[in-house]
């Protein structure tokens, strides 16, 4: 553990800063810093970002390290990122997970960011960090720790306590990403300070939006030695922070969300979603920054009950991706993140209660990090063709408008003029139409204005598309004059260029080259004709490819589209191959590619290898190739799948524990935490229980939470009423001594229970115990300043036991994960561990003694035929080749046939444990989780692990899983290198365990 040494000087700055901008007035900012003297690295005109001096499209996805505890498939990640032709991830940092306690500030094993630059710079990827210190996110209190429930000021505000909670992570975070930024070497090129600072209640922050807090925040990482240029987020395009204004930022952003959050019908497109003003705005905000788009949708958040994110996935998968993310290019966008690009796990009670514990988000790479999603090809298709697209990044957006360029008012054409080239975005003028609409595009070209197609036919856009055209535009030393076709990628070799273009199903098109002839030389159906100086192609796409030699040298490969997302570029080579290419390595006359295979696949090297190949190898193995007389290689890549042997969970031999052992009489709570506190921290809520019973008042923030409520009863007792706070999808199920009183199940749309449960009847003068175990879901975030939403508290929040007449009669106790914020597991982090008995006592670690314990064959299949909570234990063997990346995944049966005993569906939860690592918890009456993915290197994939479920019953009748299995995806052979099992603690005897 590393303890901050730092608080005292922390302590000096922060008054030193404090004095200049508390109460501060808008003509008291400090201008604290000049860029240009911090850095000449990163810089930027109106168009683009420039590194090193060189333009740079930046192409860039959102990947949360922290939600892929396993720093060794980092670079898997990264390198298909960077595949899909993107140069950039923009990264999260969760203070949640790195401050579990204040003042304690720790980024170590799988928290530690340095193995992530690592990943990014041998990925050759660019970083935009976002490390808050609010990053909202889908993660508990949006990043924020559970102890700021105890700050009285305003979060996300000038008031002073809450700016001094801040400082030692800023500061200590900002020590770690400084040391990555570009200018000592490493690939962190910007940083967002904050995050949608856009939305307040302006009755309680009238100051809102407020520049001194902006400002105050950047102060801090400029005082921590950030240089780089800070970028905005702001929720949508309000002009808030712009340059030059108070408070303002270097390069202002905003974000956009078009389709929003409901997947529940994915194939509606609702009138007027598309957003059209953008390009007005940025040259009214922002006009001499490049636009910049810091995060638009990519996906989706799901919540509990929601409809799981292979219906998001549907919602905003690649045809969204035509319309929307052209639509963008249409605005001139040069600097664009798409979130998330891989969303990942909610792993350890990280999340919010808005979601669960897949955060898939229906991405373009899975949360198994499998890339078979359609909306992966097609952003690829995209993105390489912008990277070969300098004139893209220059050109001057203009307003587009229904019926320019074309024949028919049902299509909208959007220009980018550039000095040569000109680029136009072709989409039907209703959006979201699903018509197929002929056209002719008529636009002015270095031979005079054209109608296009020239030859024969027509050109069509079919619904839910949209397409770039192209005019004079530079393939090496060949004018395309124009085409209708879309460019994949080009590049010039010294013995000759390669151009990639294609089109859709059903459509014709036309491309046209300045003073060459042309020769079809693979294929057929181009039809080829002079106009002029040009030779004009003409073609209907078909699945058999046409391969037209112009002019000297130039090779023109004519696709489909779903073979173009075949097709792969790498820093020198274009090829065709299955799966994934994640590089390609030219020494001498040998060819090194490293790539992933799920299937045996043509490999066919268009571009780039060595004019007389000796060795070919795919993942250092050689393969067998033939190469003609252009130089094209070709091999094929085998695949066979290996045999798996995955364990039947079913039939393993499981260790049993009760988990509430506080239903003992013999049970003691002496260790427990007294709920004394007459008063509470929290200025958000005012407490209607004598005593406070909010968990963070006491340091308990995550997972189960655990309440004793110690009575002499009057004999009066009819009643027990409770309110019991959770979040959405959160329960609970209160005893009386041993008895079972009752549950609250849980709903999505519910962040609390009110239950009034019957009592059985008591013996007056005699002492009882209530017993409240309590599922909670992750704090709420805090995105509109001022609502304080984070400070929600969590607990029992009100009760009345009938028959007393001072509730003050009842004597509360609590616990959550020991230690509370002196939280025991460092390895796994905070929030980790909830407050279940096994998980106090550290039995969810690998090495717990469970030798005692009962055996149940089939563990939390054989179930519970009371309410309780049970833990099971395996071990579960694996033995999975190496080389192999097979995606693991639990899935819990989730039949309806299950009958609870009200004749409803059976009501239980369970969470899941892999090697101490909490990685599911399931809900089988609110859903939609039932499959749950456990990486690699979480997984031992050859070796033991550890494995534990607690199933919790939560009604008279009991429960038990009806399946539970552990299922395996698509093997693929890859070349994602090896992958090193995360240490974590093991167990060992915890002092003061209770
Ligand atoms: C944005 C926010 C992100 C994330 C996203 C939805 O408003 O900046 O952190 O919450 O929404 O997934």
């Amino acid at each position: 553990m590393k303890l901050s040494t730092s608080l005292l000087v922390l302590t000096s700055l922060t008054a030193s800063t404090l004095a200049r901008v508390i109460g501060g007035k808008p003509n008291q900012f400090i201008q604290p810093y000049k860029r240009e003297v911090l850095q000449d690295i990163v810089t930027w005109d109106e168009h683009t970002i420039f590194v090193n001096g060189e333009r740079v499209l930046f192409l860039s996805g959102e990947f949360h390290p922290f939600r892929l505890p396993v720093p060794s498939l980092w670079l898997d990640v990264l390198q298909k990122i960077k595949a899909l032709g993107f140069n950039g991830v923009s990264i999260y940092i969760d203070w949640a997970l790195l401050e579990g306690k204040s003042g304690s500030f720790e980024a170590e094993g799988v928290f530690a960011l340095e193995p992530f630059f690592e990943a990014a710079k041998a990925a050759g990827i660019y970083l935009i960090a976002r490390p808050g210190p609010y990053i909202n996110a889908e993660v508990s209190g949006g990043g924020f720790p559970g102890w700021l429930q105890r700050v009285p000021g305003r979060l996300r505000t000038r008031d002073e306590s809450f700016l001094n909670a801040t400082e030692n992570y800023v500061k200590s975070i900002s020590e770690i990403v400084a040391k990555a930024q570009i200018t000592n070497g490493g690939p962190v090129i910007l940083l967002q300070p904050e995050n949608e600072y856009t939305s307040a209640d302006e009755t309680v922050v009238p100051e809102f939006p407020d520049a001194v807090y902006f400002e105050y925040i950047q102060e801090q990482y400029r005082n921590a030695g950030i240089v780089v240029p800070f970028i905005s987020n702001d929720a949508r395009p309000a002009g808030y922070f712009t340059p030059g204004s108070p408070g303002g930022v270097d390069i202002y952003g905003y974000d956009g969300y078009p389709l929003g959050f409901d997947c529940a019908n994915p194939y509606t497109w609702p009138d007027g979603n598309l957003p059209t003003d953008r390009n007005t705005l940025h040259e009214q905000q922002s006009p001499n920054t490049p636009h910049s788009v810091l995060e638009f949708q990519g996906g989706s958040f799901d919540p509990w009950g929601g409809l799981g994110f292979d219906q998001c996935s549907e919602l905003l998968n690649h045809e969204f991706e035509r319309v929307f993310y052209k639509n963008n290019y249409g605005f001139g966008i040069t600097l664009l993140n798409i979130y998330m690009i891989f969303g990942g796990t909610n792993w350890g009670n990280l999340g919010h209660p808005g979601g669960y514990t897949s955060y898939d988000y229906g991405s373009v790479i899975r949360e198994t990090r499998v890339i078979d999603r359609e909306k992966y090809s097609e952003l690829k298709l995209q993105a390489n063709f912008l990277q070969v697209s300098p004139a893209y990044w220059t050109a001057e957006a203009q307003n587009g408008t229904n019926g320019s360029f074309t024949d028919t008012n049902a299509l909208h054409v959007t220009a980018l003029l550039g000095n040569v080239t000109n680029f136009y975005v072709i989409r039907h003028s209703a959006y979201n139409s699903l018509d197929s609409t002929n056209y002719k595009f008529t636009a002015p070209t270095s031979a005079g204005n054209l109608t296009i197609p020239q030859l024969n036919n027509t050109l069509t856009l079919n619904g839910r598309d949209s397409k770039f055209h192209v005019t004079d535009y530079d393939v090496g030393e060949y004018n395309l004059l124009y085409s209708t076709a879309e460019i994949f990628s080009w590049k010039k070799y010294d013995s000759k260029t390669v151009l990639v273009v294609y089109g859709g199903p059903g459509e014709q098109h036309e491309a046209a080259f300045t003073g060459v002839d042309a020769s079809l030389v693979e294929g057929s159906g181009v039809n080829i004709a002079k106009k002029g100086d040009a030779t004009v192609l003409n073609w209907p796409v078909s699945t058999s490819r046409k391969i037209v030699k112009v002019g000297e040298d130039l090779y023109v490969y004519i696709l489909d589209r779903n073979s173009a997302y075949n097709y792969w570029v790498t820093d020198d080579i274009i090829l065709k191959a299955g799966y994934l290419i994640r590089n390609a390595t030219v020494d001498a006359d040998s060819l090194s590619i490293v790539g992933d295979v799920n299937a045996t696949s043509t490999l066919e090297v268009i571009g780039g290898a060595p004019s007389k190949l000796t060795t070919l190898t795919f993942n250092g193995e050689s393969v067998a190739f033939n190469q003609s007389s252009l130089g094209v290689v070709s091999s094929s890549l085998s695949y066979s799948a290996p045999e798996l042997d995955l364990p039947d969970l079913s039939s393993l031999t499981w260790k049993y524990f009760d988990t509430v052992p506080e239903l003992s009489n013999t049970y003691s709570d002496e260790a427990w935490t007294s709920a004394s506190l007459d008063f509470t921290y929290n200025s958000h809520r005012n407490l209607t229980t004598p005593t406070s019973l909010y968990s963070s008042d006491y340091g308990y923030h995550y997972g189960v939470l655990l309440y004793r409520g110690h009575f002499t009863a009057t004999g009066e007792e009819s009643t027990l009423f409770i309110t019991a706070q959770g979040g959405s999808a959160s329960g609970f199920t209160v005893w009386v001594n041993s008895t079972f009183v009752g549950s609250w199940a849980g709903a999505d749309y519910a962040n609390n229970g009110n239950v009034t449960f019957n009592l059985p009847s008591l013996t007056s003068g005699s002492n009882y115990v209530i017993t409240v175990v309590l599922d909670t879901t992750g704090l709420d975030e805090n995105w509109t300043v001022g609502e304080e939403e984070m400070k929600t508290p969590r607990g029992v929040i009100s009760y009345t036991l009938s028959g007393h007449s001072s509730q003050s009669d009842v004597a509360w106790k609590l616990t959550g994960n020991l230690g509370g914020e002196d939280y025991i597991d460092h390895t796994r982090g905070p929030l980790n561990e909830g407050g279940l008995a096994a998980e106090r006592a550290g039995y969810h670690l690998p090495g717990a003694p469970t030798d005692s314990w009962n055996d149940v064959v089939g563990g939390p299949l054989a179930g519970l035929d009371k309410p309780g909570v049970a833990f099971y234990a395996t071990t579960v063997d694996l033995d999975i080749p190496s080389g192999w990346d097979v995606p693991l995944s639990f899935v819990f049966g989730n039949s309806s046939s299950t009958t609870g005993s009200n004749g409803t569906s059976a009501v239980y939860r369970a969470q899941l444990w892999v090697n101490g690592w909490q990685y599911g918890k399931y809900v089988h009456n609110v859903g939609p989780q039932d499959s749950f993915p456990v990486p690699e290197g979480i997984w031992d994939y050859q070796g033991s692990n550890y494995v534990a479920v607690a199933l919790w019953a939560l009604e008279e009748a009991g429960a038990k899983l009806e399946s539970f299995t552990l299922e395996a995806g698509t093997p693929v052979k890859s070349g994602y290198g090896p992958v090193t099992v995360v240490e974590g603690e093991t167990w060992s005897k915890r002092e003061g365990v209770y």
